[in-house]
């Protein structure tokens, strides 16, 4: 049964949720290894991330699931536009952050032109889609990251990645499991960022 027009539960506190929260970070792509996400899993995983606002109910984007025999096709057609990138070497290296990881998701921005939702908007919108899926692979037990890197920004992989006019990559979130956790890093001074309208 639909829940459509019917009341949600209101939140209650965990405490479990919020240390979850406080205590996600991202997967080094390239050491994520199997086991990756079941079918069914992912299937989960992408309804949780689709549960994101959106002004509009646009639905400004999509997902491709890379993964298997078509996940290696494309690194092996990303590869010699590598040579092409300003540092090909290192361009050539961090596709082991596409190839490794057993599933990566595409989440493509695809907003809506000359609507009155900014595009802007539409575009952080699909922000929001990507952490929420890196929450949600968390939340079942798996490691992800989220990553950009030259091909989603190179003209020339667009047709690779079968990108349609107007839209943009979000990020490819790989997603996998670690074999050790990852080191936390610097997070920002809260009395930097943090002010209170006067
Ligand atoms: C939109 C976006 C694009 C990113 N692209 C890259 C990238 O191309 N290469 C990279 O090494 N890290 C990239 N990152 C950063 C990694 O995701 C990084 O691991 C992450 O910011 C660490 O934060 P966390 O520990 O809170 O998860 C990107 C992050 C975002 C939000």
């Amino acid at each position: 049964m639909s829940d459509l027009g019917h009341p949600l539960p209101l939140p209650t506190a965990s405490d479990e949720a919020l240390a979850r929260l406080q205590r996600r970070r991202s997967a080094p792509a390239q050491a994520l290894t199997f086991p990756g996400p079941s079918p069914d899993q992912l299937e989960v995983m992408l309804a949780t991330a689709a549960r994101t606002p959106d002004h509009g109910k646009l639905f400004p984007w999509r997902f491709v699931i890379i993964e298997g025999p078509a996940k290696s096709a494309l690194v092996h057609a990303l590869k010699p536009l590598a040579e092409d990138q300003s540092e090909p070497v290192k361009a050539a290296t961090v596709l082991a952050k596409l190839a490794n990881p057993p599933v990566t998701v595409m989440v493509v921005s695809s907003p809506v032109p000359d609507h009155k939702v900014p595009v802007w908007e539409q575009q952080l919108s699909a922000g929001a889609v990507c952490m929420n899926l890196e929450h949600a692979a968390d939340a079942m037990g798996f490691s992800a990251s989220w990553i950009t890197d030259w091909y989603a920004y190179d003209p020339a992989t667009r047709p690779l990645l079968g990108l349609k006019d107007g839209e943009q990559v979000a990020g490819f979130i790989h997603i996998g499991t670690l074999a050790e956790g990852p080191a936390e890093r610097p997070r920002p001074s809260m009395a930097a960022i943090v002010s209170r309208q006067l």
